[in-house]
C-alpha cells in the first residue's frame, strides 16, 4: 500500500471506531508517537487529546521541547507531571523485565486511566510497531506497549480499547509515512528512543541520582555524534562499578557504555567504526561526569547482543 493510502485507512479506521467520542494519546516526540498524533489529529481534530507524559526518564529539556514543536504544528500537547509516580514505582526493582512491567503498569493503569476518566475518552492511541509486537512475542524483550498481544485486555484491565494504527509498520516505513504527512525532517528521521526511556539505559536500580548521571551522559554523546548517518547512538549506565583515579586517589566509579550502531529495521545492527578522535573525546567528556572514571564501546553486533542493556 502507498503511504497516501495508508494513511487515509488508518484515519478511516480511527474515525470510524473512534466514532463521536474522544481518544486520548501519549507524545513522546519520537517518530512513532507523532505519526500517531498526525494521524489521529486529523481524524479527530481537538476529540484527541494529546498528552506528554513527564515520566522523569526522558532526556534533558525534552518534555519542553516536544511540546513547543507540536504547538507549533497546531497540536497542544498537555504537560502530564508524573515523576514522582514513576520513581517511586520503578524503586528497588532491578530486573529488566520488572522494570518493564513497573512502567507498563503505571503508564497504563495509573495515568492513562485517570487521563480518560479526566477527559471522558474510550480510546487510546498507541504508537506500537511491528518490530515491537514480534520482539516480546519471541519473548526477545517485553516491549513497555504491549498489551493484547501478550492476552491483556486492555477494556477489562483499565478501563479503555487501544488502537494501534502503525502495527503493520516497521520503523523505515513509519519514517516515510511521517515524511508523507508532512512532519519536519527531524521528527521523521529522529532516531529512535526505547519507550521505557532512560530506564532501559541504566542497568540495575532506577534512581533519581543515575537518572542525572545517564541523562548527562546522554547529552554529551547526543551532542558529539549530532548528524552522524548511523541509526542509533547512546549512553547506558552498568551496574557495575569500576576503580579508577581521581585527583590522584582511588575512586571506585561508574562504567558508562557508548553504544553507536547501524540497522535498517532494529532486527538487526552493526556496530559503527567512529574515528579514534571521536572515541577519545567521548571518553574525555563521560569521565569528566563527577563519579564516573570509565567510558567503553561496545564492538557487539545485534545478534548476539540486542541494541538496548535492558
Ligand atoms: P533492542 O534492544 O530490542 O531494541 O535491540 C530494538 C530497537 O527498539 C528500540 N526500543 C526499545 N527497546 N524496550 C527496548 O529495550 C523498549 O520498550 C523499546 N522501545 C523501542 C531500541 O532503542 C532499538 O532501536
Amino acid at each position: 500500500m502507498d503511504h497516501t493510502k495508508f494513511i487515509e485507512a488508518q484515519v478511516e479506521e480511527i474515525r470510524n471506531t473512534v466514532g463521536k467520542g474522544c481518544a486520548i494519546n501519549a507524545l513522546s516526540g519520537g517518530v512513532d508517537s507523532s505519526v500517531v498524533t498526525m494521524l489521529g489529529h486529523r481524524a479527530l481534530g481537538d476529540r484527541l487529546k494529546t498528552f506528554f507524559v513527564d515520566n522523569s526518564l526522558m532526556r534533558e529539556g525534552e518534555p519542553q521541547r516536544v511540546v513547543k514543536t507540536f504547538a507549533k504544528l497546531g497540536i497542544p500537547a498537555k504537560l502530564v507531571d508524573a515523576r514522582a509516580e514513576f520513581l517511586s514505582a520503578l524503586k528497588g526493582l532491578t530486573d529488566p523485565e520488572q522494570k518493564r512491567e513497573a512502567i507498563t503498569q503505571t503508564f497504563y493503569a495509573k495515568v492513562f486511566s485517570r487521563l480518560v476518566r479526566e477527559t471522558g475518552a474510550k480510546f487510546l492511541l498507541h504508537g506500537t510497531i511491528l518490530t515491537d509486537i514480534e520482539e516480546t512475542v519471541a519473548g526477545i524483550k517485553r516491549q513497555h506497549n504491549i498489551l493484547a498481544q501478550i492476552g491483556i485486555k486492555p477494556e477489562e484491565a483499565f478501563g479503555y480499547a487501544v488502537l494501534e494504527p502503525l502495527r503493520t509498520l516497521r520503523k523505515d516505513g513509519v519514517r516515510a509515512v511521517a515524511k508523507t504527512l508532512g512532519l519536519p525532517a527531524f521528527i521523521a528521521n529522529r532516531m529512535p528512543f526505547p519507550g521505557p526511556a532512560l530506564a532501559a539505559r541504566i542497568v540495575g536500580e532506577v534512581t533519581a541520582e543515575k537518572l542525572a548521571l545517564v541523562r548527562k551522559a546522554t547529552a554529551i554523546v547526543e551532542e558529539e555524534l549530532a548528524g552522524a548517518k548511523v541509526f542509533q547512538y547512546f549512553a547506558t549506565l552498568l551496574g557495575d562499578q569500576a576503580t579508577g583515579i581521581r585527583n590522584g586517589k582511588r575512586e571506585f566509579g561508574a562504567v558508562v557504555v557508548l553504544r553507536c550502531v547501524n540497522s535498517v529495521d532494529a532486527r538487526k545492527a552493526t556496530v559503527t567504526r567512529l574515528p579514534w578522535a571521536k572515541l577519545d573525546r567521548i571518553c574525555k567528556r563521560i569521565t569528566q561526569i563527577p563519579n564516573v572514571n570509565r567510558c567503553v564501546y561496545d564492538l557487539t553486533p545485534k545478534p548476539p547482543a540486542t541494541i538496548e542493556y535492558v
